[in-house]
């Protein structure tokens, strides 16, 4: 291990709460449980269920898909000039476009989401707010812990114009998420991208799926990495739910957009 990275994950660990969640971080990344299937069992299924967000998005409405590419070129412009300036990899962006465009479409009131890093999905979520004229964001994310100062990157692409409608926690979901049930009623829109591992999907949707409203809609990144979603449909059968692939990695929908196929 580097030097500063050492260096900086002690400076990390001796600010309060880090080191327990620092702990459970690095314990989890070595035992937790990946699920009921197989990595390539997972995949198949993925590959099978999977369908496309651009047809649905066409389907539902092809101007403001357009939209939501416009905004994912702004975003992407925008990221590329701010991030000029920082020398350490904060990482991209998940599906942003779908982001703006779920947002625009369903106007949310509350939208919960887990995972910031550098704030493509934040910005593509406030823009689209902002837009609306209408909707509060409530993020929650934890330090990258190898940086130095890795607060001042959070959300790093956000525009200023755009934090008045921006919560943002950094203790972990583990206690940020409470702390957030306890400013919202119902929440409409939740993007989970934060910790990737199966008990950090099942404690986040265990906590917030009770709070979502009746229309509400769940988004999950990076579902190929262990079988959390795969194994949730199977045991739940929710009513509707989707799998779209992006950039070479899937999204898992647990809701519908379209009206037509609600009761
Ligand atoms: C893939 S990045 C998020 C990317 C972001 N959604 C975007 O579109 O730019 C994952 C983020 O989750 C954070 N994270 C990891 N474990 C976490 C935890 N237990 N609680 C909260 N945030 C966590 C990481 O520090 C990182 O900032």
């Amino acid at each position: 291990m580097q030097r500063n990275n050492l260096k900086n994950i002690l400076a990390q660990a001796r600010k309060p709460n880090r080191f327990a969640v620092m702990s459970k971080k690095v314990f989890k990344r070595l035992f937790d449980y990946s699920g009921k299937h197989t990595q390539q069992e997972n995949l198949t299924w993925l590959q099978r269920s999977c369908s496309s967000f651009e047809d649905l998005a066409y389907q539902l409405d092809a101007e403001l898909w357009k939209e939501a590419q416009q905004n994912a070129k702004e975003l992407e412009q925008h990221a590329a000039i701010v991030l000029e300036s920082v020398e350490f990899d904060l990482g991209g962006g998940g599906g942003y476009p779908i982001l703006y465009f779920i947002t625009r479409y369903l106007q949310p009131t509350t939208i919960v989401e887990t995972g910031v890093a550098a704030g493509f999905s934040s910005y593509a979520l406030l823009s689209a707010i902002d837009v609306n004229r209408k909707g509060s964001l409530y993020s929650s994310d934890f330090p990258y812990f190898r940086l130095p100062e890795p607060e001042r990157y959070i959300g790093f692409v956000v525009k200023e114009s755009l934090k008045k409608f921006w919560n943002l926690y950094l203790e972990g979901d583990e206690i940020n998420l409470p702390r957030i049930l306890q400013k919202v009623n119902e929440i409409d829109l939740f993007h989970y991208d934060s910790d990737k591992s199966y008990s950090g999907r099942e404690f986040a949707i265990a906590t917030l799926k009770p709070h979502m409203s009746d229309t509400g809609i769940v988004l999950m990144d990076d579902i190929q990495d262990n079988s959390y979603f795969y194994d949730y449909v199977d045991r739940e059968n929710p009513k509707s739910w989707y799998v779209f692939e992006y950039q070479g990695k899937y999204i898992g929908m647990l809701g519908a957009l379209d009206k037509l196929n609600e009761e």
